[in-house]
C-alpha cells in the first residue's frame, strides 16, 4: 500500500493538530509499505503572503515532525515546490476539470468568508491537490474530515482524464480519519489557531504553562465534585491517558479536584508525553543542514517517481 499526505506549512502546531493529524499520520507512516509526506507550501501561497514567514512554517513543520518521531529513511518527506511535476500535473488536470465542480467546493467558500482573497490559484487549490495525490499512484491518503470533498475531486478528475485519455492514474481511496474527537481549546471551543485558543506542542516552556493554567474554569470550589465529561481540562488531559488510567483521572474529578491541581496535572502529563520530543526538536534545530538534506534528498525520490507518472501523462495526451 502507498499512503500520500500533504501538510499546510501554517504555523506553530498545537495539540489538537498533533492528536488529529500528527499522531495517526505518524502512526501510518510506520505502518504503510511506502509513504510520502510532503510540506503543501505551494497551497499554502493562497494565503500566506509573506516570505519570511512562509520560509519559518516550512522549515518548522519539518522539524516538528522530525522531532515527533517521523523516520525519513522510512518515508520520504519532501516540498511540493521542489517537485516542478506538481504545478506542471496541475495544469493539464485543470484542462479536465469542470468549473462547475470547483464552483461546488465548501472549502474555497468557507475561505474567501474567513477574508481570504478569492483568487485563481484559491478557486484552483483542489486541482494542485489531485495533482499531488495522482503524481505518485497513492492508494490511501489519510486526511481529516475537512478533506473529504476535496478527495473526492481528486477521485472525480483521475476518472474524468482516465475516460478521456485511457487508463492512466490510480483512482486512490480515501482514508477519512474518524476524528479523535475534536480537542477542546483553552477557552472550551475547539483548539484553533484562528481562535487564539490553543496550547503548543513547542516552543517555550512557560508560555505552555501559561496556557494550561489559562484554561477557563467555573466558579465550583475545591472540594466540589466535577464532572469530567464536561471538564475542559479533564478533556485535554484524557488524550495523554490509557483508558484505565482516565477512569481513574474521572474519578478523582467527581470526588472534588481542584482546578489548580487538575491543571498541575495537565502540565506534568504534557512534560511527561513531549518532554523528550521537545528536547529532540531543540537538538536538531541546532543540526545546521540537517533538515535541508533530509528534504533534498527526499525531493530526489519523489522526482523519480513524479517523473515517471509525467512521461504516462505526456504520453497520454500526446505531449511527447
Ligand atoms: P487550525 O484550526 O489551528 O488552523 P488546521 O486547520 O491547520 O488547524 O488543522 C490541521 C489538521 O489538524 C487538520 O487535519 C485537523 O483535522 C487537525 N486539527 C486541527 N484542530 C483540531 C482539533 N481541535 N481537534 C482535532 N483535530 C484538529
Ligand atoms: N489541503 C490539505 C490540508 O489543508 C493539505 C494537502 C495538500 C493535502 N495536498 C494534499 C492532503 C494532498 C492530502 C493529499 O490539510
Amino acid at each position: 500500500m502507498r499512503v500520500l499526505s500533504g501538510m499546510q506549512p501554517s504555523g506553530a502546531l498545537h495539540l489538537g493538530n498533533y492528536f488529529g493529524s500528527m499522531k495517526p499520520n505518524l502512526e501510518m507512516s510506520a505502518k504503510a509499505d511506502e509513504s510520502f509526506y510532503f510540506v503543501a507550501d505551494l497551497h499554502a501561497l493562497t494565503s500566506l503572503q509573506n516570505a519570511e514567514t512562509l520560509r519559518q512554517y516550512r522549515r518548522d513543520i519539518v522539524l516538528d515532525y522530525l522531532a515527533a518521531g517521523f523516520d525519513p529513511d522510512r518515508s520520504i518527506i519532501f516540498y511540493q515546490s521542489d517537485v516542478p511535476a506538481h504545478a506542471e500535473l496541475m495544469w493539464i488536470l485543470s484542462t479536465v476539470t469542470p468549473v462547475g465542480l470547483l464552483e461546488r467546493a465548501v472549502s474555497y467558500k468557507e475561505k474567501v468568508e474567513k477574508g481570504i482573497a478569492a483568487s485563481a490559484g484559491l478557486f484552483t487549490y483542489p486541482v494542485l491537490m489531485a495533482a499531488d495525490i495522482l503524481l505518485y499512484d497513492a492508494n490511501a491518503v489519510p486526511v481529516g474530515k475537512d478533506q473529504k470533498q476535496h478527495l473526492e475531486m481528486t477521485r472525480d478528475i483521475a476518472i474524468k482524464f482516465n475516460n478521456a485519455y485511457g487508463d492512466t492514474f490510480v483512482v486512490p481511496e480515501p482514508m477519512i480519519r474518524e476524528e479523535v474527537a475534536v480537542v477542546p481549546g483553552t477557552d472550551g471551543q475547539k483548539m484553533s489557531k484562528s481562535y487564539g485558543n490553543t496550547i503548543p506542542l513547542f516552543g517555550d516552556e512557560k508560555a505552555i504553562k501559561k496556557a494550561i493554567m489559562g484554561i477557563v474554569t467555573d466558579s465550583r470550589g475545591p472540594t466540589e465534585p466535577k464532572n469530567p465529561e464536561s471538564n475542559t481540562i479533564f478533556q485535554i488531559h484524557r488524550l495523554f491517558l490509557s483508558q484505565s488510567e482516565q477512569k481513574a483521572l474521572a474519578d478523582e474529578y467527581r470526588h472534588g479536584i481542584s482546578y489548580g491541581d487538575a491543571k498541575k496535572k495537565l502540565m506534568e502529563a504534557y512534560l511527561y508525553t513531549f518532554g523528550a520530543m521537545r528536547l529532540k526538536r531543540a537538538e536538531l534545530e541546532k543540526k545546521k543542514g540537517y533538515v535541508e538534506e533530509v528534504m533534498a534528498d527526499g525531493a530526489a525520490k519523489a522526482r523519480a517517481v513524479a517523473g515517471k507518472t509525467m512521461d504516462r501523462v505526456r504520453k497520454a495526451v500526446g505531449l511527447s
